[in-house]
């Protein structure tokens, strides 16, 4: 992060949830944004992609002292999907290099902001040198209490479902679960990270209607919202604006507002 913070973030969780669980301020408690239009934001300069990439670096800087500062949970960003080794050689070694130097120069900012770094997927087939630095700077962070920063590297949604799919049956096989056992939170128990509170803000920039293989299972009742404005571009001004429109939305969850249900079921 840019801008060393010393002092407690401004909503502690205690502070900041109602007895329902539910953030009193309206904020979500955990936002995650698919960080799109690198490329189109150094093109649109005459530049070569992959300086979009970098220059995203000083988004995700932003951003995650922004969340930080007002006490979100868990902010979790897509840096690398499954279907990303499909890029030119270049680029993928430009996107490694980049985010091991990531994980080298902003540990002092993360561990002095209390941030705790996190990571999912397919970490195994990711650059030795990176899955080091990568396992260095979440074990270093690990006690942070403020906001956490999952990063999705070599992530596919699809992927993931499929992994918990294969542990559920594998236990199934070895006759240690029942198939009737496995109702969602069980299968939940088999994702990348079965701690994480589902994404109550699904964040996307550069314009695209789509989720792209994002955390297919956990968004099913995210609030999405998409702005046209590329990565790069994207600061703490823009993540306000997605926070206002976030507080405007009904969250229903398939069912009714109060003001609508029959008043001898309403409470
Ligand atoms: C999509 O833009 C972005 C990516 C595939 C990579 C995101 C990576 C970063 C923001 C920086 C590296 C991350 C870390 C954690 C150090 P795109 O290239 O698809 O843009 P386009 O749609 O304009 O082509």
């Amino acid at each position: 992060m840019s801008s060393r913070l010393t002092r407690k973030p401004d909503r502690t969780k205690a502070q900041a949830e109602s007895k329902t669980g539910a953030p009193s301020d309206g904020l979500p408690q955990h936002v995650a944004i698919i960080m799109d239009g690198n490329g189109r934001w150094a093109q649109q300069r005459g530049l070569p992609r992959v300086m979009g990439h970098r220059e995203g670096v000083k988004s995700i800087r932003d951003i995650t002292t922004e969340c930080r500062r007002v006490g979100i949970d868990r902010l979790t960003l897509y840096a690398f999907s499954t279907d990303n080794w499909k890029r030119p050689r270049g680029e993928v070694a430009f996107l490694m290099r980049l985010l091991k130097h990531f994980l080298i120069h902003e540990r002092g900012e993360l561990m002095d902001n209390g941030v705790r770094l996190t990571a999912i997927g397919e970490l195994e087939a990711l650059p030795k040198t990176v899955q080091r630095e990568l396992e260095k700077t979440c074990a270093l962070s690990a006690g942070n209490q403020a906001t956490t920063l999952c990063l999705a590297l070599n992530y596919g949604g699809r992927a993931e479902i499929l992994n918990a799919v294969r542990q559920a049956a594998e236990r199934v096989r070895r006759g240690e679960l029942e198939p009737a056992d496995i109702d969602e939170a069980r299968f939940r128990s088999f994702l990348y990270d079965p701690t994480a509170a589902d994404p109550d803000l699904l964040i996307r920039t550069g314009g695209e209607m789509r989720v792209s293989d994002f955390l297919l299972w956990q968004i099913s009742y995210a609030e999405l919202w998409i702005t046209e404005r590329f990565w790069p571009d994207f600061r703490k001004e823009h993540l306000h604006e997605a926070f206002e429109a976030f507080r405007c939305r009904k969250r229903r969850f398939g069912g009714l507002p109060d003001s609508s249900r029959p008043s001898s079921t309403a409470s």
